[in-house]
């Protein structure tokens, strides 16, 4: 077995398949939608009634001289520009309404997703990347679920209800019309092929933008220790280029479909005004019938227009959808199996354990075999890359063994339901992950069931309160940053009162201590001890003055287990772990 999960089921692909199931978040709203349909329907109706409106207008004042086309026309006018409106109002507002939802929808999906993706996958990616496809691509979803369906139907209608009213007019002169159809619909098909990839194009590189950016904010003072705005600007406006040269692709590709259309109507509309103006001379065709043909003729090529450039935001939505769907699609995380566990004894035990990242990189641990009693502490040593995070993070599941098994209380950590599993295990490592929140709701990190009391008493043990004593807003103080105006120490010491406060039978320290100077280091390894008491415990250093009070000591090598012992017998024996703390005695 390997740590990348399976690829997920092959899925249709092509732009039809996007669209369809880009339909069905849309689905449950249905009924809202055609609300704006009926909108779309009011607002094509009152085109063709404006023609005839015209024709009207001409036939009774002109031919007839009827004089109540004084009141009925201007009228007519105002009434029909009252329902055009709100037409128009409708086949806005109610797909609007609809988008908003998809994309509410859609967000909350992927989100979701988000968090239940595999470790393994997750490392894989570009945090920049999923970013902008939780923010752009999902905005250009929606675009393309309400703008653009908007504009597809309405424009639509539009022209059928036009051309019906030519034909029904005049079908000789309507077939002139017909005649551009061809031509239009073989554009809109090269156009949409182009705005797809270009789309596909933006898209990536939008998620350079994201990624450079965050990078670039994440790592402020990195920059500026390395004096590296420049080199950091000039990244960025690459990425930055490389957006505004396939966007201008876009826009090109839309700007020429324009007058492209427009040129092709109105040789359409020239063959219409040729035999119209022979029928004239020839008596067949009255002056009000040509007026009123005109008119209508004239309201076409601007849906026509709106036609081809709708297949910009079509395609691109239909390219965004197209990534999102592809994460969606991705395999969560593997569940565990159905069994329950309240709270651990915390035995641990690895089981000729082989754990490998990718085939190409190799085993990371092999055959590791080793047991901790419950409450004991365990120490592991070993130098860099031998394998030792990763040793630890088999325990809560952030990745299942490639051969092997680790057992917590004797069962398989894959037979426990995940969450329950979690649940027994705590983490104090050496960056500390705070959250844009008050102190103490980063104690209280989804601690379900905790009083204030038991809150406060972890911040005391942890000896967080020391430090904010002297704030005014003591433990309800918001961290600036993620907690970027505390000391190493001090954000240690929260994690840690985090991890009292979670109580969990088996806890990890992995290089918990290694950010900080000696004199902090000293003070939070009082904390440590506490925090030890009663668990089993993982702990990982470099610092060997922390393991050497460990029950037992473990020390690896390129994965695997080259010895195993107390500290006395390790140094006695004269091995790895002898030479490593000689090592750190002559620094
Ligand atoms: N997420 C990952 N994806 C792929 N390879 C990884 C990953 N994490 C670690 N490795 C590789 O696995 C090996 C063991 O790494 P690990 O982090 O377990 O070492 P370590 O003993 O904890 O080292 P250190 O003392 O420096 O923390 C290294 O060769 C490393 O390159
Ligand atoms: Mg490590």
């Amino acid at each position: 077995m390997n740590a990348t999960p399976a690829a997920p089921a092959a899925q249709a692909r092509g732009p039809w398949a996007v669209y369809r199931r880009l339909l069905r978040y849309a689905r449950p709203y249905v009924g809202v939608y055609l609300i704006g349909v009926a909108g779309m329907i009011l607002y094509s109706a009152t085109e063709a009634a404006l023609a005839y409106l015209i024709q009207q207008f001409t036939h009774g004042t002109f031919l007839q001289h009827d004089r109540s086309m004084l009141w009925k026309i201007p009228g007519g006018v105002v009434v029909l520009f009252l329902l055009r409106g709100i037409g128009d109002f409708g086949s806005n507002y109610f797909p609007g309404w609809v988008g908003r939802q998809v994309i509410k929808d859609l967000r909350h999906e992927l989100f979701a997703h988000y968090l239940r993706l595999p470790t393994a996958f997750l490392d894989r990616q570009q945090s920049g990347a999923l970013l902008s496809k939780l923010t752009y691509n999902t905005e250009l979803v929606a675009a393309a679920a309400t703008n653009a369906s908007v504009s597809l139907i309405r424009d639509s209608l539009g022209v059928v209800v036009l051309v019906g009213y030519l034909f029904y007019m005049n079908w000789q002169l309507a077939l002139f019309c017909i005649a551009a159809a061809p031509p239009i619909g073989w554009l809109m098909r090269v156009a949409n092929r182009s705005f797809r990839r270009y789309s596909a194009r933006i898209q990536n590189s939008m998620a350079d933008i994201t990624r450079v950016a965050k990078e670039a904010i994440d790592a402020h003072r990195l920059i500026k220790i390395f004096n590296a705005e420049a080199h950091q600007g000039a990244r960025f406006d690459h990425a930055n280029e490389a957006n505004r040269r396939s966007n201008m692709k876009l826009v090109f590709a839309s700007a020429l479909s324009n007058p492209v259309v427009q040129l092709i109507a109105s040789m359409a509309l020239a063959g219409v005004l040729f035999v119209s103006i022979r029928q004239v001379f020839a008596h067949g065709l009255s002056f009000d019938v040509f007026l009123g043909f005109l008119a209508a003729a004239m309201m076409v090529p601007p849906h026509l227009r709106r036609l081809v450039n709708v297949s910009g935001p079509l395609q691109q939505g239909i390219a965004a959808g197209e990534s999102v769907f592809e994460l969606i699609d991705e395999a969560d995380e593997r569940e565990g199996g159905a069994r329950r566990i309240d709270r651990a004894r915390g035995e641990i035990e690895f089981r000729d354990v082989s754990f490998e990242y990718s085939s190409e990189k190799g085993a990371v641990l092999s055959a590791v075999s080793f047991k901790v009693r419950a409450g004991e502490t365990v120490a592991i040593v070993g130098r860099s890359g031998s394998g030792k995070s990763t040793l630890a993070s088999l325990v809560p599941r952030f990745y299942d063994v490639s051969t092997g098994a680790v057992l917590l209380d004797g069962h398989d950590v894959r037979e426990y339901r995940l969450a329950d599993l979690r649940s027994q295990v705590s983490l104090v490592s050496q960056d500390v992950v705070l959250f844009n929140d008050t102190i103490r709701n980063n104690i209280a990190f989804n601690a379900v069931g905790k009083t204030d009391a038991e809150i406060l008493e972890a911040a005391r043990a942890a000896n967080v309160l020391e430090f904010v004593a002297n704030q005014p807003q003591g433990l309800d103080a918001p961290l600036a940053d993620r907690g970027q105006n505390l000391s190493g120490g001090q954000r240690q010491r929260i994690s840690i009162a985090r991890a009292l406060l979670k109580n969990s039978p088996v806890l990890i320290l992995d290089e918990a201590t290694a950010a900080l100077d000696n004199e902090s280091e000293r003070r939070v390894q009082q904390e440590l001890s506490l925090l030890m008491r009663g668990r089993t415990t993982l702990v990982i250093a470099h610092r060997l003055s922390t393991v050497e009070s460990a029950d037992r000591i473990i020390v690896l090598d390129r994965g695997r287990i080259v010895e195993t012992g107390t500290h006395r017998q390790l140094v006695a024996s004269g091995g790895l772990y002898a030479a490593l703390h000689g090592m750190q005695f002559s620094v």
